[in-house]
Protein backbone atom coordinates (compact mmCIF):
# COMPACT_ATOMS: atom_id res chain seq x y z
CA UNK A 1 0.00 0.00 0.00
CA UNK A 2 1.55 3.96 -0.85
CA UNK A 3 1.99 5.57 1.94
CA UNK A 4 -0.38 9.25 2.44
CA UNK A 5 1.14 11.83 1.46
CA UNK A 6 1.47 15.45 3.76
CA UNK A 7 2.96 18.39 2.65
CA UNK A 8 5.06 20.42 4.64
CA UNK A 9 5.79 24.18 3.75
CA UNK A 10 9.28 25.46 4.99
CA UNK A 11 10.20 22.30 6.95
CA UNK A 12 12.41 24.22 9.45
CA UNK A 13 12.51 24.76 13.08
CA UNK A 14 10.28 22.48 14.44
CA UNK A 15 9.32 21.86 11.23
CA UNK A 16 11.31 19.24 10.53
CA UNK A 17 10.26 17.87 13.82
CA UNK A 18 6.76 18.01 12.28
CA UNK A 19 8.43 15.73 9.02
CA UNK A 20 10.32 13.59 11.15
CA UNK A 21 7.36 13.00 13.80
CA UNK A 22 4.79 11.95 10.24
CA UNK A 23 7.11 10.63 8.75
CA UNK A 24 8.02 8.20 11.37
CA UNK A 25 4.38 7.35 11.87
CA UNK A 26 4.03 6.55 8.18
CA UNK A 27 3.27 9.44 5.89
CA UNK A 28 5.31 10.10 3.18
CA UNK A 29 6.50 13.68 3.34
CA UNK A 30 6.93 16.46 0.71
CA UNK A 31 8.32 19.39 1.03
CA UNK A 32 7.97 23.14 -0.14
CA UNK A 33 10.73 25.87 0.43
CA UNK A 34 9.53 28.89 -0.13
CA UNK A 35 12.75 30.63 -0.46
CA UNK A 36 16.09 28.71 -2.41
CA UNK A 37 18.09 28.40 -0.40
CA UNK A 38 16.76 28.74 3.00
CA UNK A 39 16.96 31.77 5.01
CA UNK A 40 19.79 31.33 6.60
CA UNK A 41 18.81 31.26 10.42
CA UNK A 42 16.99 27.54 9.41
CA UNK A 43 20.03 25.70 7.84
CA UNK A 44 20.28 24.29 10.99
CA UNK A 45 17.47 23.47 11.42
CA UNK A 46 16.78 21.84 7.48
CA UNK A 47 16.85 18.34 6.85
CA UNK A 48 16.12 17.52 3.41
CA UNK A 49 16.74 13.91 4.49
CA UNK A 50 13.23 13.47 5.90
CA UNK A 51 11.57 14.61 2.94
CA UNK A 52 10.98 12.15 0.26
CA UNK A 53 11.24 15.11 -2.18
CA UNK A 54 10.92 18.59 -1.94
CA UNK A 55 10.14 21.63 -4.39
CA UNK A 56 10.78 25.25 -4.24
CA UNK A 57 8.19 27.95 -4.74
CA UNK A 58 7.25 31.28 -3.70
CA UNK A 59 3.76 31.43 -4.07
CA UNK A 60 0.52 29.34 -5.25
CA UNK A 61 1.50 28.44 -9.26
CA UNK A 62 -0.60 26.01 -11.62
CA UNK A 63 2.75 24.05 -11.93
CA UNK A 64 3.55 23.89 -8.29
CA UNK A 65 -0.56 22.86 -7.55
CA UNK A 66 -0.20 20.10 -10.08
CA UNK A 67 2.81 18.43 -9.44
CA UNK A 68 1.41 18.31 -5.63
CA UNK A 69 -1.69 16.81 -6.58
CA UNK A 70 0.37 14.62 -8.27
CA UNK A 71 1.26 13.49 -4.65
CA UNK A 72 -2.63 13.18 -3.69
CA UNK A 73 -1.88 15.11 -0.22
CA UNK A 74 -3.88 14.15 2.54
CA UNK A 75 -2.83 17.32 4.75
CA UNK A 76 -0.88 20.29 3.74
CA UNK A 77 0.91 22.56 6.72
CA UNK A 78 3.34 24.69 7.96
CA UNK A 79 6.58 24.04 9.12
CA UNK A 80 7.69 27.38 10.16
CA UNK A 81 6.30 30.69 10.37
CA UNK A 82 7.53 31.75 6.50
CA UNK A 83 5.46 29.06 5.04
CA UNK A 84 2.11 29.96 6.89
CA UNK A 85 0.99 31.67 3.83
CA UNK A 86 1.75 29.48 1.47
CA UNK A 87 0.46 26.42 3.30
CA UNK A 88 -2.71 28.13 3.79
CA UNK A 89 -3.15 29.17 0.06
CA UNK A 90 -2.13 25.52 -1.10
CA UNK A 91 -4.65 23.63 1.67
CA UNK A 92 -7.15 25.39 -0.07
CA UNK A 93 -6.14 24.57 -3.03
CA UNK A 94 -5.51 20.60 -2.79
CA UNK A 95 -6.96 19.43 1.00
CA UNK A 96 -10.17 22.14 1.06
CA UNK A 97 -11.68 19.89 3.75
CA UNK A 98 -8.60 20.43 6.18
CA UNK A 99 -7.63 23.95 5.44
CA UNK A 100 -8.07 27.69 7.58
CA UNK A 101 -10.59 30.43 6.49
CA UNK A 102 -8.73 31.49 3.51
CA UNK A 103 -10.15 35.16 3.45
CA UNK A 104 -8.37 35.88 7.08
CA UNK A 105 -4.81 34.21 5.70
CA UNK A 106 -3.41 37.92 6.22
CA UNK A 107 -4.33 37.54 9.93
CA UNK A 108 -2.77 34.85 10.51
CA UNK A 109 0.73 35.86 9.28
CA UNK A 110 0.52 40.13 9.51
CA UNK A 111 1.02 41.00 13.27
CA UNK A 112 -1.43 44.18 12.59
CA UNK A 113 -3.58 42.42 10.39
CA UNK A 114 -3.90 39.98 12.92
CA UNK A 115 -4.84 41.93 16.07
CA UNK A 116 -7.43 43.54 13.83
CA UNK A 117 -8.97 40.08 13.29
CA UNK A 118 -9.34 39.65 17.16
CA UNK A 119 -10.42 42.81 17.54
CA UNK A 120 -13.24 42.41 14.82
CA UNK A 121 -14.80 39.59 16.79
CA UNK A 122 -14.98 42.20 19.98
CA UNK A 123 -11.70 40.50 21.14
CA UNK A 124 -9.45 42.21 23.76
CA UNK A 125 -6.42 43.35 21.98
CA UNK A 126 -3.55 45.22 22.27
CA UNK A 127 -3.48 48.75 20.69
CA UNK A 128 -2.01 48.62 17.78
CA UNK A 129 -0.89 50.38 14.17
CA UNK A 130 1.04 48.79 11.27
CA UNK A 131 2.36 51.19 8.69
CA UNK A 132 5.17 52.06 6.58
CA UNK A 133 4.87 55.76 7.21
CA UNK A 134 5.86 57.48 10.75
CA UNK A 135 3.62 60.54 10.26
CA UNK A 136 0.72 57.97 11.10
CA UNK A 137 2.35 56.48 14.12
CA UNK A 138 2.38 60.14 15.49
CA UNK A 139 -0.87 60.93 14.95
CA UNK A 140 -1.95 57.20 15.93
CA UNK A 141 -0.38 57.83 19.87
CA UNK A 142 -2.12 61.42 19.43
CA UNK A 143 -5.30 59.55 19.02
CA UNK A 144 -4.80 56.86 21.75
CA UNK A 145 -3.56 59.23 24.17
CA UNK A 146 -0.42 57.25 24.29
CA UNK A 147 2.43 59.53 23.76
CA UNK A 148 4.94 59.08 26.24
CA UNK A 149 3.45 55.56 26.87
CA UNK A 150 5.62 52.59 26.84
CA UNK A 151 5.91 51.13 23.73
CA UNK A 152 6.87 48.14 21.89
CA UNK A 153 8.20 48.43 17.83
CA UNK A 154 8.53 45.80 15.70
CA UNK A 155 8.31 43.93 12.09
CA UNK A 156 4.73 43.19 11.08
CA UNK A 157 6.05 39.77 9.89
CA UNK A 158 8.86 38.29 11.17
CA UNK A 159 9.74 35.59 13.95
CA UNK A 160 12.37 34.95 17.16
CA UNK A 161 11.81 38.13 17.86
CA UNK A 162 14.34 40.04 15.59
CA UNK A 163 13.91 43.81 15.44
CA UNK A 164 10.98 43.64 18.78
CA UNK A 165 12.13 46.83 19.96
CA UNK A 166 11.03 47.51 23.91
CA UNK A 167 11.30 51.58 23.63
CA UNK A 168 10.74 54.16 26.01
CA UNK A 169 7.56 56.94 25.66
CA UNK A 170 8.34 60.04 24.18
CA UNK A 171 10.25 59.88 20.08
CA UNK A 172 12.05 56.96 21.09
CA UNK A 173 9.64 55.46 18.72
CA UNK A 174 10.43 57.01 15.49
CA UNK A 175 14.55 55.82 15.97
CA UNK A 176 12.95 52.00 16.24
CA UNK A 177 10.87 52.39 13.83
CA UNK A 178 13.52 54.02 11.12
CA UNK A 179 15.94 51.15 11.88
CA UNK A 180 13.12 48.60 11.02
CA UNK A 181 11.46 49.61 7.95
CA UNK A 182 12.85 48.98 4.92
CA UNK A 183 15.22 46.48 6.50
CA UNK A 184 16.19 43.03 5.49
CA UNK A 185 15.02 40.78 8.66
CA UNK A 186 16.28 37.81 9.13
CA UNK A 187 14.22 35.84 6.38
CA UNK A 188 15.26 37.16 4.41
CA UNK A 189 12.53 39.31 3.28
CA UNK A 190 12.17 43.18 3.54
CA UNK A 191 9.88 44.97 6.47
CA UNK A 192 6.95 46.63 4.37
CA UNK A 193 5.32 47.51 7.38
CA UNK A 194 6.27 48.48 10.62
CA UNK A 195 4.34 47.60 14.16
CA UNK A 196 3.77 49.88 16.97
CA UNK A 197 2.39 48.82 20.08
CA UNK A 198 1.33 49.84 23.72
CA UNK A 199 3.83 47.88 25.91
CA UNK A 200 1.30 45.23 27.95
CA UNK A 201 2.99 44.15 31.42
CA UNK A 202 2.18 40.57 32.82
CA UNK A 203 3.09 37.36 33.17
CA UNK A 204 3.48 35.64 29.33
CA UNK A 205 2.10 32.46 28.39
CA UNK A 206 1.56 29.83 25.22
CA UNK A 207 -0.86 27.95 24.84
CA UNK A 208 -0.40 25.56 21.88
CA UNK A 209 -3.53 23.62 19.80
CA UNK A 210 -4.43 21.45 17.51
CA UNK A 211 -7.21 21.93 15.61
CA UNK A 212 -9.75 19.89 14.32
CA UNK A 213 -13.60 19.23 13.42
CA UNK A 214 -14.43 22.69 14.98
CA UNK A 215 -12.47 21.73 18.08
CA UNK A 216 -9.78 23.41 19.38
CA UNK A 217 -7.24 20.70 21.54
CA UNK A 218 -4.80 22.13 24.00
CA UNK A 219 -1.81 20.44 23.67
CA UNK A 220 0.24 22.10 26.42
CA UNK A 221 0.27 25.47 28.36
CA UNK A 222 3.57 27.05 29.21
CA UNK A 223 4.24 29.95 31.16
CA UNK A 224 7.41 32.06 29.70
CA UNK A 225 9.85 34.00 31.70
CA UNK A 226 11.59 36.68 29.85
CA UNK A 227 14.42 39.19 30.26
CA UNK A 228 15.20 42.44 28.95
CA UNK A 229 18.59 42.47 27.52
CA UNK A 230 21.00 44.55 25.00
CA UNK A 231 19.80 48.12 26.57
CA UNK A 232 20.85 50.79 23.73
CA UNK A 233 19.27 54.42 22.59
CA UNK A 234 17.22 52.15 19.97
CA UNK A 235 15.65 50.17 23.05
CA UNK A 236 15.90 47.01 24.75
CA UNK A 237 14.91 43.16 23.93
CA UNK A 238 13.27 40.88 25.34
CA UNK A 239 14.60 37.43 25.29
CA UNK A 240 13.97 33.77 26.94
CA UNK A 241 15.11 33.11 30.64
CA UNK A 242 12.61 30.00 30.96
CA UNK A 243 9.76 28.17 29.64
CA UNK A 244 7.73 25.62 32.41
CA UNK A 245 5.15 23.83 31.50
CA UNK A 246 1.91 24.17 33.62
CA UNK A 247 -1.01 21.26 34.53
CA UNK A 248 -4.01 21.83 32.24
CA UNK A 249 -6.19 22.82 35.03
CA UNK A 250 -3.64 25.24 36.56
CA UNK A 251 -5.63 27.61 38.41
CA UNK A 252 -6.35 30.56 35.65
CA UNK A 253 -5.23 28.32 32.65
CA UNK A 254 -9.46 28.65 32.19
CA UNK A 255 -9.41 31.75 31.16
CA UNK A 256 -6.40 31.42 29.28
CA UNK A 257 -7.74 28.39 27.17
CA UNK A 258 -11.19 30.26 26.54
CA UNK A 259 -9.65 33.59 25.01
CA UNK A 260 -7.43 31.76 23.04
CA UNK A 261 -10.34 29.43 21.59
CA UNK A 262 -11.67 32.86 20.66
CA UNK A 263 -8.66 33.91 18.80
CA UNK A 264 -8.22 31.06 17.18
CA UNK A 265 -11.84 30.87 15.76
CA UNK A 266 -11.26 35.00 15.29
CA UNK A 267 -8.02 33.97 13.05
CA UNK A 268 -10.02 31.37 11.05
CA UNK A 269 -7.69 28.63 12.22
CA UNK A 270 -9.67 25.36 11.13
CA UNK A 271 -6.86 22.49 10.80
CA UNK A 272 -3.52 21.79 12.30
CA UNK A 273 -1.55 23.11 15.15
CA UNK A 274 -1.15 26.41 15.89
CA UNK A 275 0.86 28.35 18.90
CA UNK A 276 -0.75 31.31 20.56
CA UNK A 277 1.00 33.70 22.58
CA UNK A 278 -0.24 35.32 25.47
CA UNK A 279 0.28 38.35 27.77
CA UNK A 280 -1.76 37.69 31.44
CA UNK A 281 -1.88 41.31 32.50
CA UNK A 282 -4.33 42.64 35.50
CA UNK A 283 -7.31 43.04 33.14
CA UNK A 284 -6.97 39.44 31.46
CA UNK A 285 -5.18 37.89 28.90
CA UNK A 286 -4.39 39.96 25.59
CA UNK A 287 -2.53 38.09 22.44
CA UNK A 288 0.49 38.66 21.40
CA UNK A 289 0.65 36.61 18.19
CA UNK A 290 -0.65 33.04 17.29
CA UNK A 291 1.65 31.45 14.43
CA UNK A 292 -0.96 29.06 12.65
CA UNK A 293 1.58 26.12 12.81
CA UNK A 294 3.37 23.98 14.83
CA UNK A 295 5.44 25.75 17.85
CA UNK A 296 8.95 26.41 17.02
CA UNK A 297 12.78 26.20 19.24
CA UNK A 298 11.95 21.97 19.79
CA UNK A 299 8.85 23.10 21.88
CA UNK A 300 7.13 20.04 20.64
CA UNK A 301 9.82 18.13 21.77
CA UNK A 302 9.56 19.17 25.43
CA UNK A 303 5.82 19.29 25.49
CA UNK A 304 5.82 15.66 24.91
CA UNK A 305 8.38 15.14 27.83
CA UNK A 306 5.91 16.76 29.73
CA UNK A 307 2.22 15.64 28.31
CA UNK A 308 3.57 12.24 26.63
CA UNK A 309 2.11 13.47 23.57
CA UNK A 310 2.64 16.93 21.12
CA UNK A 311 0.61 18.45 18.01
CA UNK A 312 2.12 16.07 15.91
CA UNK A 313 1.05 12.92 17.92
CA UNK A 314 -2.44 14.23 18.04
CA UNK A 315 -2.21 15.31 14.00
CA UNK A 316 -0.47 12.25 13.31
CA UNK A 317 -3.09 10.18 14.05
CA UNK A 318 -6.14 12.30 12.98
CA UNK A 319 -4.82 11.95 9.83
CA UNK A 320 -4.86 8.18 10.55
CA UNK A 321 -8.17 8.23 11.36
CA UNK A 322 -8.59 8.76 15.08
CA UNK A 323 -11.06 11.36 15.43
CA UNK A 324 -11.90 10.30 19.37
CA UNK A 325 -8.98 12.94 20.58
CA UNK A 326 -9.06 14.53 23.81
CA UNK A 327 -9.24 18.38 23.94
CA UNK A 328 -6.46 18.73 26.97
CA UNK A 329 -3.83 16.85 28.06
CA UNK A 330 -1.83 14.89 31.16
CA UNK A 331 0.29 16.73 32.59
CA UNK A 332 2.80 13.36 33.76
CA UNK A 333 6.63 15.32 34.43
CA UNK A 334 7.63 19.10 35.53
CA UNK A 335 9.92 20.30 32.76
CA UNK A 336 11.18 23.51 32.67
CA UNK A 337 13.72 24.14 29.90
CA UNK A 338 16.17 27.35 31.34
CA UNK A 339 18.10 29.08 28.82
CA UNK A 340 21.64 30.04 29.51
CA UNK A 341 22.26 33.45 29.78
CA UNK A 342 25.90 34.55 30.24
CA UNK A 343 26.21 37.46 32.96
CA UNK A 344 27.69 40.22 31.75
CA UNK A 345 29.00 41.32 28.27
CA UNK A 346 32.43 40.24 26.58
CA UNK A 347 34.30 37.47 25.98
CA UNK A 348 33.38 34.21 27.86
CA UNK A 349 36.23 32.18 29.75
CA UNK A 350 35.05 29.25 31.92
CA UNK A 351 32.70 27.67 29.72
CA UNK A 352 33.53 24.01 31.26
CA UNK A 353 31.70 25.30 34.69
CA UNK A 354 27.97 24.49 32.53
CA UNK A 355 29.36 21.12 32.88
CA UNK A 356 28.21 20.89 36.90
CA UNK A 357 24.60 21.27 35.19
CA UNK A 358 24.48 17.53 34.02
CA UNK A 359 25.11 16.78 37.47
CA UNK A 360 21.44 18.10 38.70
CA UNK A 361 19.11 15.17 39.11
CA UNK A 362 16.46 16.45 37.11
CA UNK A 363 18.86 17.20 34.18
CA UNK A 364 17.64 15.51 31.30
CA UNK A 365 19.45 17.54 28.67
CA UNK A 366 21.82 20.22 28.34
CA UNK A 367 23.40 21.88 25.39
CA UNK A 368 26.29 24.45 25.61
CA UNK A 369 26.70 26.26 22.41
CA UNK A 370 29.39 28.62 23.15
CA UNK A 371 33.16 27.80 23.82
CA UNK A 372 35.84 30.04 25.81
CA UNK A 373 36.84 33.23 24.00
CA UNK A 374 33.04 33.46 22.21
CA UNK A 375 31.64 37.59 22.35
CA UNK A 376 28.42 37.33 24.41
CA UNK A 377 26.28 39.61 26.23
CA UNK A 378 25.04 41.73 23.37
CA UNK A 379 21.99 39.18 22.77
CA UNK A 380 19.18 41.69 21.04
CA UNK A 381 17.14 38.76 19.95
CA UNK A 382 16.03 35.08 20.27
CA UNK A 383 18.10 33.84 17.60
CA UNK A 384 21.45 34.92 20.08
CA UNK A 385 19.98 34.51 22.94
CA UNK A 386 19.60 30.47 21.89
CA UNK A 387 23.15 30.40 20.74
CA UNK A 388 24.14 30.00 24.06
CA UNK A 389 22.36 26.95 25.09
CA UNK A 390 19.77 25.53 27.01
CA UNK A 391 18.95 22.79 29.85
CA UNK A 392 15.73 20.49 29.88
CA UNK A 393 14.83 19.89 33.36
CA UNK A 394 12.35 16.77 33.92
CA UNK A 395 11.74 15.56 36.86
CA UNK A 396 8.28 13.72 38.44
CA UNK A 397 8.60 15.99 41.34
CA UNK A 398 7.54 19.87 40.37
CA UNK A 399 9.96 20.87 43.63
CA UNK A 400 13.04 19.33 41.99
CA UNK A 401 13.09 21.15 38.93
CA UNK A 402 12.60 24.47 40.47
CA UNK A 403 15.18 23.12 43.00
CA UNK A 404 17.55 22.96 39.69
CA UNK A 405 16.46 25.68 38.27
CA UNK A 406 17.55 27.84 41.07
CA UNK A 407 20.75 25.28 41.34
CA UNK A 408 21.68 26.81 36.84
CA UNK A 409 21.26 30.35 37.83
CA UNK A 410 23.67 29.80 40.47
CA UNK A 411 26.21 27.82 38.74
CA UNK A 412 25.80 30.35 36.19
CA UNK A 413 27.27 32.95 38.87
CA UNK A 414 30.57 31.66 38.21
CA UNK A 415 30.87 32.29 34.72
CA UNK A 416 33.60 34.37 33.91
CA UNK A 417 33.28 36.93 31.10
CA UNK A 418 36.09 39.42 30.11
CA UNK A 419 36.21 43.21 29.51
CA UNK A 420 33.79 44.52 27.30
CA UNK A 421 33.43 44.77 23.69
CA UNK A 422 31.19 46.13 20.98
CA UNK A 423 32.32 43.76 18.22
CA UNK A 424 28.79 41.77 17.40
CA UNK A 425 28.04 38.66 19.45
CA UNK A 426 29.04 35.46 17.23
CA UNK A 427 25.30 33.95 16.10
CA UNK A 428 26.21 30.04 15.66
CA UNK A 429 22.90 27.84 16.29
CA UNK A 430 20.24 29.68 16.58
CA UNK A 431 16.50 28.36 16.02
CA UNK A 432 13.66 30.80 16.18
CA UNK A 433 9.97 29.95 16.46
N1 LIG B 1 3.00 44.82 22.88
C1 LIG B 1 3.80 44.10 23.66
N2 LIG B 1 3.83 44.33 25.01
C2 LIG B 1 4.66 43.62 25.81
N3 LIG B 1 5.51 42.67 25.37
C3 LIG B 1 5.53 42.41 24.05
C4 LIG B 1 4.68 43.10 23.12
N4 LIG B 1 4.95 42.63 21.87
C5 LIG B 1 5.91 41.70 22.01
N5 LIG B 1 6.26 41.55 23.32
C6 LIG B 1 7.28 40.63 23.86
O1 LIG B 1 8.24 40.36 22.86
C7 LIG B 1 8.20 38.98 22.51
C8 LIG B 1 8.42 38.82 21.02
O2 LIG B 1 7.36 39.46 20.32
P1 LIG B 1 6.62 38.72 19.14
O3 LIG B 1 6.14 37.40 19.60
O4 LIG B 1 5.64 39.63 18.56
O5 LIG B 1 7.84 38.55 18.13
P2 LIG B 1 8.38 37.26 17.39
O6 LIG B 1 9.43 37.74 16.46
O7 LIG B 1 7.24 36.50 16.84
O8 LIG B 1 9.06 36.45 18.54
P3 LIG B 1 9.02 34.88 18.85
O9 LIG B 1 9.42 34.17 17.59
O10 LIG B 1 9.98 34.77 19.99
O11 LIG B 1 7.62 34.55 19.27
C9 LIG B 1 6.84 38.49 23.00
O12 LIG B 1 6.84 37.11 23.23
C10 LIG B 1 6.67 39.31 24.26
O13 LIG B 1 7.45 38.78 25.31
MG1 LIG C 1 6.17 35.56 19.30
Amino acid sequence: MTKPTVVIVDPYSSGNLLAAGLRAAGFSIVGVLTSNPPPEVYRASFFPDVLDEYFFGETVTPDLVSRLHETTPVAVLAGAEPGVELADLLAAELTPHLANTPALGSARRHKGHMVEGVAAQGLRTIRTVATDDPEEVGKWLDRESLTGCDLVVKPAKSVGADGVTFVRGGTEWRRAFDDLIGATNRLGARNEQVVVQERVVGVEYVVNTFTFDGEHAVTDIACYRKVLRGESAAGSAAIYESVRFLPCAAPGNETLVAYTRDVLDALGIRFGPAHTELMLTEDGPVLIETGARIAGGGMPESARLATGDNAIGRLARYLRGDRRQRLDYHLRRSVIVVFLLPPSRGRIRNTRTYEAIRELPSCDLLHVNVRDGDLVGAESNLFASLDYGFAVLVHDDPAQTEADYARIRCIEKAIEVDGDSSDPVIGRRGDPG
